[in-house]
């Protein structure tokens, strides 16, 4: 069988820059639309332009300097927005714009104050209103998480035959699981006629913490576009993150699913990100935390040092980080402290290791983690 592509839709942009204290500004936007470009997502969701001028600019300012991706641009169900998302597309090699508007009851009844038809009737318009634009029209149904599936799949026909290109169900609050969100896809590739006339793009908050999972989860379930961000970036507790989906599909063969991700250049571009939106990425984030390759007690390090898969599902090569790390704690082992001491060019073993053994691990004690220096003391 052929593997499928599963197109990789980056929001950091936006959604990822909605984040207190990570704004960027036209150049920043440009340098990590650059890199987003070489990492080789498809599609770069660039901002929301009528949001403010600055973002405008930004959006028309990635669209000059980017070729191959789809730049997109979002707005809500609403002329005026569409225009302006149109207007700074104009310099888009291929441009998309993402339009919608919420479906959930709490949307309908406290946010729009209005009925079920009347949102329909505002989306179909969006769309065929977007459709004069732009060579490609996304439509959201935002809180689809939380949107009736029966309803949900009725606003998603609508759009479909209002024309557009590829259907997004949020999981805009991160309340689904994984068997819900990916029972919701499959509910949609079966009772929506027109489901094949479009994509189906999951877009999951991480609230719960459920976001890549669900994600996922709505892949193995027909989705063919998951929308993500760097380092999980994203309002509240995040989007899910593009690492984490790339390095899912490229570890599981079987799902026979490919992204356009070179995953080499995963860690350079986690730092960009990181670095310009003065986000700083915890410690134990799979995939791009300074810990995801760190081993550091006795059991995994000796485990790690006879064979890498022992306790590695990943290259760390394959992510552009150089080699997994054997971090000297009290909890290490001799096996830990013999590779280390060989790192700086002692080769010890039998009793001689035995003996700065102990020395080893009275030092750890106080200092808690034991860097080359300290070893050179050691061994003096
Ligand atoms: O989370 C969400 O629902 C969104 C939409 C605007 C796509 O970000
Ligand atoms: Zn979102």
């Amino acid at each position: 069988m052929d593997k499928e592509k599963v197109y990789i839709f980056d929001t950091t942009l936006r959604d990822g820059e909605q984040v207190p204290g990570c704004q960027l500004n036209t150049d920043e936007k440009v340098i990590v639309a650059q890199a987003l470009e070489s990492l080789g997502v498809d599609i770069i969701e660039a901002g929301f332009p009528i949001s403010s001028p600055g973002d405008f600019e930004a959006v028309e300012a990635v669209c000059k300097a980017v070729r191959e991706p789809v730049i997109c641009a979002l707005t809500r169900a609403v002329k005026k927005d569409i225009e302006v998302a149109a207007q700074s597309l104009r310099y888009a090699h291929r441009g998309r714009i993402h339009t919608g508007i919420g479906t959930s009851d709490y949307h309908i009844k406290y946010k729009f104050n209005s009925n079920p038809e009347e949102i329909i009737r505002r989306g179909v318009e969006a769309v065929k209103y977007a459709k004069n634009f732009a060579e490609q029209v996304e439509f959201y149904a935002e809180d689809a998480g939380r949107t009736d599936n029966e309803f949900l799949a009725r606003v998603v026909e609508a759009m479909i035959k209002a024309g557009a290109d590829v259907v997004n169900i949020p999981d805009t609050t991160g309340y689904c699981l994984p068997n819900e969100y990916g029972a919701k896809i499959a509910y949609l590739k079966n009772n929506v006629p027109n489901i094949d006339k479009a994509i189906i793009s999951t877009h999951c908050h991480n609230d719960l913490g459920m976001a890549t999972a669900n994600s996922v989860a709505g892949v193995m379930n027909g989705a063919r576009q998951v929308e993500v961000t760097m380092n999980g970036i994203g309002e509240r507790a995040g989007n899910t993150s593009l690492e984490e989906v790339a390095m899912i599909l490229k570890s599981h063969p079987y799902l026979d699913l490919y992204t356009k991700i070179q995953s080499i250049q995963l860690a350079k571009t986690s730092k960009l990100v990181s670095t310009m939106m003065r986000m700083p990425v915890q410690p134990n984030k799979a995939i791009v935390g300074r810990n995801a390759f760190a081993h550091s007690s006795g059991i995994h390090q000796d485990g790690v040092l006879k064979h890498r898969e022992n306790y590695e599902v990943i290259d760390p090569k394959d992510v552009g980080v150089d080699s997994s790390e054997i971090i000297l704690t009290a909890r290490s082992g001799r096996a830990a402290l013999r590779y280390r001491l060989e790192g700086i060019g002692h080769k010890v073993e039998g009793g001689a290791l035995d003996s700065i053994y102990e020395k080893f691990l009275k030092m750890a004690d106080e200092k808690k983690v034991i860097e080359d220096n300290d070893l050179h003391l050691l061994i003096a």
